[in-house]
């Protein structure tokens, strides 16, 4: 077996040990090094003479060897930067994508327009992090997270305690906004990243292999539960309240003219993400 004594020779190790599959980036090798060593990736490129314990060169060809079979870095480490926070995760929550930020950049800009004090409620919270982002910036609002699975709350109240924020945001165990309504007084925001990939994609797709089929699933045609919360959201939103909905790119159409049914006479757009793809639904609600 390859010596892995010292960091260079981990790292070139991991490069080659990777290089023969499909699936790894190569920043992976340096992120799981810095993971079982508790440094930074700085600190390798300064140090590639520093020794490994045999204990850490066992979890680190463990972990090479889960990442090789397209384990994300992400739940080797536990960990995933959303927005400015860094926010656990376990394989019972989708891994925060970079293009949610844009919906949390989205929400953040109309709340100040509104003096941040609001009710906002996130449905399909997962790992926390849209909830968690915007209560961290919106020190008024009064912040909701719901999600359906009970496991997925437990990390989410997890990321909410690491950041001080479990005073602040109240989460719920519950299938959209069901149990929203009736005596809870509406929402000014409503946020959502539902799961909205088309069912029959699912087998192809190498994410579903490893993230939680709960947080992907969207049904037929990927807009069962857009749809549903769509619905829902009239009883649930303010006058002149927002909803912010991520979307897959194709789907900007079918949810603008969902939104124009429910919500007739509201504004209604879809915002491009970075990559110039669209990918946030907002609907202002009239009075
Ligand atoms: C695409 S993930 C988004 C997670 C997180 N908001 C994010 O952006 O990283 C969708 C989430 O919706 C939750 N979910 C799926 N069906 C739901 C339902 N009917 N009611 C509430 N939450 C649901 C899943 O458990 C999952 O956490």
């Amino acid at each position: 077996m390859t010596d892995l004594h010292t960091v260079a020779a981990a790292l070139t190790w991991a490069r080659q040990a990777l290089a023969q599959t499909h699936v790894a980036e190569p920043l992976d090798g340096p992120v799981l090094l810095a993971h079982v060593l508790g440094c930074d990736r700085a600190a390798l490129l300064a140090h590639p003479e520093r020794l490994l314990t045999p204990e850490q060169e066992t979890t680190f060809r463990a972990l090479i060897a889960r990442r090789a079979e397209g384990v994300p870095v992400a739940y080797l480490t536990g960990r995933r930067a959303f927005f400015d926070l860094e926010l656990l995760v376990t394989p019972d929550v989708l891994i925060p994508r970079p293009e949610t930020e844009h919906l949390v950049e989205l929400a953040l800009a109309w709340a100040r327009t509104r003096g941040g004090r609001l009710r906002l409620i996130d449905v399909g919270t997962g790992s926390g992090a849209i909830a968690l982002a915007l209560a961290r910036h919106l020190p008024g609002a009064q912040v909701w997270a719901v999600d359906r699975s009970f496991a997925a709350l437990q990390i989410a109240r997890a990321n909410a305690a690491r950041h001080g924020l479990g005073e602040r945001v109240h989460f719920l165990q519950a299938d959209l906004l069901t149990a929203c309504g009736g005596a809870t007084p509406p929402f000014d925001l409503i946020v959502a990243n539902l799961p909205y990939i088309p069912a029959p994609l699912l087998a192809d797709l190498p994410v579903a292999r490893h993230e939680p089929l709960l947080a992907l699933d969207g049904g037929p045609d990927g807009l069962t539960l857009i749809r549903r919360l769509m619905a829902q959201a009239p009883r649930v939103l303010a006058a002149h309240g927002l909803l912010l909905m991520e979307i897959e790119a194709t789907q900007g159409e079918q949810v603008t003219a969902l939104a124009a049914q429910v919500f007739p006479g509201a504004t209604i757009q879809v915002h491009q993400d970075y990559a110039g793809l669209p990918r946030v639904l907002s609907v202002e609600r009239k009075g």
